[in-house]
């Protein structure tokens, strides 16, 4: 009977030290890496057709070893959080509209000083050009790393009344603004009351008279249904809104250098896609924004234009310092 409970207990102990051993190691050599891609704009615009485009490039180069998921509409995390769920390691990748990342750079503050590009052509030059480059590593020691710029279009401003066609038209007026201190300074050079704000609040504010306006690109317009609850949109083109893909810099640092190199190259090949896509995407929804017939879509006069330029300036002085001379002037170049 002893030996026979001794042999029971032996073979219950192997069983354990065996399954100790090989199981983890089958649930290692089987699980995917799994990527967790969150954004907050919808599937129809150009950043949720290149978080698609990421996806599938990389599922088709790791099949089976790398999986990801994206998150759109501010599903998984809204603009408040994303940034911290990065860095926390509950997010692999991101792509916040580079006026989200003040908090990490003041240098990145470049894209979001009015009137400083002409067009989204600019914009890509700048960014694909030696500074535009070294923006995308500037904060490292924040954590953060750039893997790619992503365009979206340039941006126009719309309001709840009638008439805006000239600065003095938004005196007074309460403007929801993305996460930075240069879009208040625009704002508040304008004598309205700009108003920090998550972009998944934007409708409900604007519907319920919260804020009485907002800047954007038609695809953020579109998708979002703002024209429906907007009287006026002016095409000013005042601003840019782009992306900054970005990942946690240890996590990226802790992948296998064939992984790291795949997914380097499906960014490569995402943000040629979706780049191609944005101006078209853009000059969709402004034509089904007026086809739609909600909000009135106005243009600038060159004189006006001139009137709204004129108006911002002062936000160029006050930024200068933090920004860099040489980055200002760079972009400036990058208008030819
Ligand atoms: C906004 O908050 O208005 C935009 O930056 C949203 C986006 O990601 O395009």
């Amino acid at each position: 009977m002893k030996t026979l409970n001794r042999l029971r207990r032996s073979l219950i102990a192997t069983t354990i030290a065996v399954g100790a051993l090989t199981l983890p190691y089958v649930a290692l050599a089987q699980a995917p890496i799994v990527i967790k891609f969150s954004h907050v704009v919808a599937e129809q615009t150009p950043k949720g057709q290149g978080a698609l485009k990421f996806k599938e490039l990389v599922e088709k180069k790791f099949p089976g070893r790398v999986q990801v998921q994206v998150f759109p509409s501010s599903q998984l995390f809204g603009d408040a959080k994303e940034l911290e769920a990065l860095l926390l390691g509950d997010v692999q990748f991101i792509a916040p509209s580079l006026s989200k990342f003040d908090r990490y750079t003041k240098k990145i503050a470049v894209f979001d000083l009015p009137f400083l590009f002409d067009n989204i052509e600019a914009v890509d030059r700048f960014q694909s050009g030696p500074q535009g480059q070294a923006l995308l590593s500037s904060m490292t020691d924040r954590g953060l790393i750039g893997l790619g710029y992503w365009h979206n279009g340039m941006k126009q401003l719309s309001t709840n009344k009638d008439k805006l066609t000239r600065p003095d038209d938004v005196k007074g007026l309460k403007f929801r603004i993305q996460a930075s201190d240069v879009l208040e300074a625009q704002f508040r050079a304008l004598n309205s009351n700009p108003q920090k704000m998550a972009f998944a609040e934007v409708y409900q504010a604007l519907q319920t008279g919260v804020v009485d306006g907002q800047e954007n690109t038609w695809s953020n317009i579109y998708s979002q249904k703002f024209h429906e609850v907007q009287k006026t949109i002016t095409e000013t083109n005042h601003g840019v809104i782009d992306y900054m893909v970005v990942t946690n810099v240890k996590w990226w640092n802790s992948l296998p250098a064939d992984i790291r190199a795949g997914l380097t190259e499906a960014m490569t090949q995402a943000t040629a896609h979706s780049n191609k896509l944005a101006l078209d995407i853009n000059t969709a929804d402004r034509k089904k924004i007026a086809d739609a017939g909600r909000a009135k879509i106005q243009t600038l006069t060159k004189e006006d234009q001139a009137a709204w330029r004129k108006a911002m300036d002062p936000v160029w002085k006050k930024f200068e310092a933090n920004i860099g001379r040489d980055l200002i002037e760079g972009a400036l170049k990058s208008n030819k």
